[in-house]
């Protein structure tokens, strides 16, 4: 089925999904496969599927965490990523793995409005760049941090895109989105969380990972200007190192 005339309804962003094998293509073309057995769930091809889970299932033992931290700002080591930073050091302080993409750095392409990643059978998002490798990273990783700085009173383009790119993710695992545990990192340039327009895309993430049925397990902000600046915040930065432990912390 091809969704037309506007947004799938909750729970329904890719209607291929009730497929029993999921398919992806890592960026050189490779085939990824996830299937679901009766027993449980099997992964094919390099790192495909959550090997975690089967382990866990079969041995009871407690794996590490993955945390995935996504930087939204063009400043590597801006506010934002400082404060994505203090949360994964809180998330690795509770024993988790962390691994961080720069979104600046790489080819992602806007979305194009093809709706490929939604038809039935869907391969997945037709746009084949860096996007597909981070498809996999997402669904693997038990949790994401996202962070961005506010620009023109919302998130910055880099991370607009890359949300926007997100509408393909159900395509690669029908659940991928389920669930997830989601921290939000923000800086901004006024005093005011309200008046920089932070809000904006703080209420842009709730409705997103509402109707994803993601789970936001916090988000901390706070006023920075410089590149720097937000560690002499110490209020905020102790928040964000807690958050990092509450990410990952719990059944999940
Ligand atoms: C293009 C641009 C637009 C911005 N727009 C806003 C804005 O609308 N509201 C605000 O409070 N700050 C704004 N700022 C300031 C940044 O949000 C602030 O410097 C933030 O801490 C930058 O985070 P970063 O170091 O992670 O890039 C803007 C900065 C730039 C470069």
């Amino acid at each position: 089925m091809v969704v037309r005339g506007g947004f799938p309804a909750r729970g329904k962003i890719a209607p291929h999904a009730a497929a029993r094998v999921e398919i992806a293509f890592d960026r050189r073309g490779v085939l990824w496969k996830h299937q679901d057995s009766p027993g449980g769930k099997e992964a094919c091809g390099r790192g495909a599927g959550r090997y975690g889970e089967r382990m866990k299932s079969q041995k009871g033992i407690a794996m590490k965490k993955k945390v995935l931290v996504i930087l939204g700002s063009p400043r590597r080591k801006g506010n934002s990523a400082i404060l994505a930073d203090r949360i994964a050091q809180g998330a690795k302080s509770a024993k988790a793995g962390v691994e961080t993409i720069f979104l600046q750095g790489r080819k992602i392409a806007p979305c194009k409005s093809c709706y490929a990643c939604q038809k039935e059978n869907s391969k997945g998002c037709s746009i084949r760049d860096d996007m597909q490798e981070i498809y996999l990273k997402l669904i693997e990783a038990d949790a994401w941090v996202i962070a961005s700085p506010v620009y023109w009173f919302t998130m910055s383009a880099q991370t607009k895109i890359f949300m926007d790119r997100c509408f393909a993710l159900g395509a690669y695992r029908k659940d991928a989105f389920k669930g997830k545990r989601i921290a939000v990192a923000m800086t901004y340039g006024d005093r005011d969380p309200m008046s920089s327009g932070c809000v904006n895309a703080v209420r842009t993430f709730q409705d997103a990972f509402g109707y994803t049925e993601s789970q936001i397990v916090g988000m901390v902000y706070g006023s920075a200007l410089d590149a720097g600046e937000i560690r002499s915040n110490e209020a905020v930065m102790e928040e964000a190192f807690d958050l990092g432990k509450k990410l990952v912390s719990g059944d999940m």
